[in-house]
């Protein structure tokens, strides 16, 4: 089984009293104990698949602090901390930061608006980075200076899918598949592979995704607006929204289980499964 390491963060303090996507609404309500009943689920989920989890714990005042993949990006054991655009999340870079620190990581602070797994997605030997809403297009040369690793920048449109992850889900590294590390002698290699919505990106970016990825598995607006494609795949296993039920059958159609989690609660922040998942890759 491949076994990940995640660091996730309980959303002790999860509130919505801020908007700075579409999907929040600081009038509407929420349900703190639901969100953490939700996310512990998620927790379990991965635990059952054999992952590690890893927690860093919230800070009060930082109702976003649970989406960990905003907290950096973590590849080859270094850590980039991030910047946040927005002043109501800045404190949490620094949190993060530490954490990867005490954790061991060698951690290079950012220096333009970076919001770290959010909109910087290693896939395979490449690195794939958004720009448009939140991370900016400078902060793609020091991922790549920093990871030595090609970036490719991929260009954001709709506001509702202002982070990459929420738009684009990576699926396999390329890895070598179960039969082939038990059996030598059999030479079988996942090509590296996403799942996304074309629509989400200019024409541009779209071109460069079919380019790359000409066997993409294809999210449809219905799968994107339960923010189905913030996905976590360990190449094996998608771990979704439960809700985007046609990406779930498309994914499994292209030979991957698919295991449905509800985290509508922390949708209230524009948030899914991958936005509470931040990936430790020593
Ligand atoms: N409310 C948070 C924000 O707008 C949600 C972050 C979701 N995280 C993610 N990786 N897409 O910043």
């Amino acid at each position: 089984m491949p076994t990940r390491r995640y660091l996730m963060c309980r959303p002790t303090h999860f509130a919505v009293t801020y908007r700075i996507n579409p999907w929040m609404d600081p009038a509407a309500p929420y349900d703190t104990a639901l969100a953490i009943s939700q996310w512990t689920e998620l927790k379990r989920v991965y635990e059952s698949l054999g992952h590690q989890i890893e927690e860093i714990d919230p800070l009060p005042g930082l109702p976003d602090m649970v989406f960990a993949a905003n907290g950096g990006t973590v590849v080859d054991g270094k850590a980039l901390a991030v910047q946040f655009r927005d002043a109501e999340r800045a404190d949490e870079g620094p949190a993060y930061a530490e954490w990867f620190r005490g954790a061991g990581f060698e951690v290079t602070e950012a220096k333009a608006i970076n919001e770290g797994e959010g909109d910087i997605l290693l896939a395979g030997d490449y690195i794939l980075a958004g720009t448009g809403f939140r991370t900016s297009h400078a902060a793609h040369a020091e991922v790549q200076e920093l990871f030595g690793r090609p970036v490719i920048t991929l260009q954001l449109v709709d506001p509702r899918f202002y982070h990459l992850d929420t738009a684009l889900a990576v699926l396999s590294h390329g890895d070598r598949d179960e039969r082939s590390r038990e059996e030598p002698g059999v030479q079988s290699v996942k090509p590296v592979n996403v799942a996304y919505l074309p629509e989400a990106f200019s024409p541009g970016s779209q071109a460069v995704l079919r380019q790359l990825f000409p066997n993409a598995v294809i999210a449809t607006v219905a799968d994107a607006e339960v923010l189905g494609l913030n996905a976590v795949s360990d190449g094996e296993t998608v771990v979704l929204p439960v809700q985007a039920v046609a990406l779930a059958a498309a994914l499994e159609q292209a030979g991957y289980q698919t295991i449905g989690v509800d985290v509508s609660e922390l949708r209230l922040a524009g948030g899914g499964p991958k936005c509470c998942t931040l990936e430790l890759r020593s």
